[in-house]
């Protein structure tokens, strides 16, 4: 299983300050230096985290695939065309939210995104669907002609956390059969949203039909604790030259 980094959360505490760090694009290249397969981010509407800089940058100096998450819109659409991810993976946006809340709802807009998917793979884009384990969206995935769909784990990631571990089990069941589906139908299967370094361990059963993870808030919220006696400790030898 390859494991994709999304590095927007550096780029949330930058913005508290609307300063230079920390830097997204230095995140991006430290998590390639540690091994890590891809880079992912998500350009929003609301720029509340990621930068267009920030994509240009890290697509220029990064050499592990880029893969950009954004909402289907025609800004979006320009800017893709423009930088070139290798991947673009199609999320829904509304403002309001705190994270990407469902999947997008390929089944009721299978003649917009079809002709938005062709566009982009037209420009050498691959095109992933970031959807809800189910079948209907599955099977309009594969009818819109995208490459791949990323199954959404936030509920499998919900339930467990909440230690629901039997419902937990059940939504396992259903990314198994939601990823097997998309396989029979030609398409590649990823899968990402709320997974920890606890709850990600059974998602590893699936690793036959699961080809990639991507992973955020868990990785940067480990970083910023682990990080932080070694940050103390530089600051206090400047301080106090101990
Ligand atoms: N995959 C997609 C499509 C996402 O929108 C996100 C969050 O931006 C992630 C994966 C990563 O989720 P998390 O930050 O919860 O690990």
């Amino acid at each position: 299983m390859r494991l994709g980094v999304n590095i927007d959360h550096i780029a949330t505490v930058r913005q508290a300050r609307r300063t230079f760090e920390p830097s997204p694009v230095f995140g991006a290249l430290i998590a390639q230096q540690a091994g890590a397969d891809q880079i992912t981010l998500h350009l929003r509407e609301d720029r509340r985290h990621i930068q267009d800089r920030d994509l240009e940058l890290i697509k220029e100096l990064v050499n592990i695939p880029v893969n950009l998450e954004m909402a289907p819109t025609e800004e979006m659409k320009r800017i893709a065309l423009r930088v070139k991810p290798d991947r673009v993976t199609l999320v829904p946006e509304r403002r309001e939210e705190i994270t990407t809340e469902g999947g997008l709802d390929v089944a009721g807009n299978k003649e917009y995104l079809k002709e938005y998917i062709k566009v982009l793979k037209e420009g050498g884009i691959e095109v992933s669907l970031f959807i809800d384990p189910e079948r209907s969206q599955v099977e309009a995935s594969a009818e819109v002609c995208a490459d791949a769909v990323e199954l959404h784990t936030g509920t499998y990631a919900n339930l467990w956390n909440a230690h629901s571990f039997d419902k937990a089990k059940e939504e396992l069941e259903r990314l198994r059969s939601a990823g097997r589906l998309a396989r029979d139908l030609g398409l590649k299967v990823y899968a990402g949203h709320g997974l920890t370094y606890q709850n990600v361990k059974e998602i590893l059963e699936l690793r036959d039909i699961i080809e990639e993870l991507n992973i955020g808030h868990s990785i940067i919220a480990n970083a910023v604790i682990f990080g932080l006696e070694r940050a103390v400790k530089e600051m206090l030898e400047i301080i106090k030259g101990r």
